[in-house]
């Protein structure tokens, strides 16, 4: 399998590939800490960044990734574009590809990043979150549980709360990866099953279960893992998913019942303090969420290498 021209979805890129990205993540990591210049080959490629949806982590960790390398940024929402609604998304992107080097998208429906990468044939396209998937954050948290585990092998992920993008990007991950991943969400909240079909296709073996109870499911956890009740686009959901939710808030209690003193938490961020997670646990010694913001901008920089 070639290596695909857009990162889309991590189910798109082989394993090989994949640990290319983490291994150049972290060496470039470590080059950039001893001072040292990352510009590539080929400076001054121009990268789009286009938000549909606010960003903290995305926006600023790739405009510094791609300056990093010698090449520069161009902000973009949709109140200049109108991608849709003043102009076709297929004509957006064959006009953007005779200006820019790549884009970057954050979006609502998974289609309209499939539609630019489709028709943008002569540029890469990445996927900086979609409601479907997050493939970018994913990437990311595979880094940091590498370096605070020595590795990804065997490791026993569990993700607790919604089966929104997040925990799809997971599933994929669990089909490229050697890992063990438990999903743990209220009934009716589970990961989206074509995605799951899908991981079931790539890799027969795929390591995954569905457990409702989070007291099971955490148990002989290396790794929690939380996300947000309610996604960008969900607002409307928010107080009747926190009461839904609350039994699967990451707390000192639940972070015990892992039976291991090593796990570690993660959580992509926002966060909203007090509901998936407590201060206790995000601010405490097993959280590694600051490391894991911090690698959006490593893991991110490691994609942009390989397909810009
Ligand atoms: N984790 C993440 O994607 O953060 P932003 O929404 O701030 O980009
Ligand atoms: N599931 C969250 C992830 C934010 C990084 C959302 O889509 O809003």
């Amino acid at each position: 399998m070639a290596m695909p021209k857009d990162f889309i979805s991590i189910a798109d890129w082989n394993s090989d590939d994949l640990v290319r990205i983490l291994e150049l993540a972290m060496d470039q990591k470590r080059r950039l800490k001893k001072g040292e210049h990352l510009r590539g080959e080929k400076p001054g490629k121009v990268l789009a960044v286009i938000f549909h949806k606010p960003s903290l982590r995305t926006r600023v960790s790739f405009e510094v990734a791609i300056t990093q390398l010698g090449g520069s940024s161009l902000y973009i929402t949709d109140k200049e574009i109108g991608l849709g609604s003043r102009e076709a998304p297929q004509d957006v992107a064959r006009v953007l590809e005779r200006y820019v080097d790549g884009i970057m998208i954050r979006t609502f429906a998974h289609e309209g990043a499939l539609t630019l990468a489709r028709n943008a044939t002569s540029i890469p396209v990445i996927n900086g979150l979609t409601d479907l998937l997050h493939p970018c954050q994913v990437m990311a948290d595979l880094q940091t549980i590498w370096e605070h585990k020595g590795g990804i092998e065997d490791q026993r992920i569990v993700y607790l709360g919604d089966g929104n993008n997040m925990a799809n990007s997971w599933i994929n991950a669990a089909a490229r990866f050697p890992f063990e991943l438990v999903i743990c969400n209220p009934s009716g909240y589970e990961p989206d099953p074509s995605v799951l079909e899908n991981a079931r296709k790539i890799n027969p073996n795929l390591r995954y279960e569905n457990i409702n109870d989070p007291a099971q499911a955490v148990d002989g956890a290396d790794v929690l893992y939380t996300d947000v009740w309610a996604s960008m686009g969900q607002e409307d959901e928010a107080a009747a998913r926190k009461e839904i939710f609350k039994p699967y808030q990451v707390n000192q209690s639940l972070l015990e019942k892992t039976g291991k003193k090593d796990s570690i938490v993660l959580h992509c961020l926002p966060a909203h303090r007090g509901d998936e997670i407590t201060d206790e646990v995000i601010d405490g010694p097993q959280s590694v969420v600051f490391d894991e913001a911090e690698n959006r901008m490593h893991a991110q920089r490691a994609i942009l290498t390989l397909v810009m």
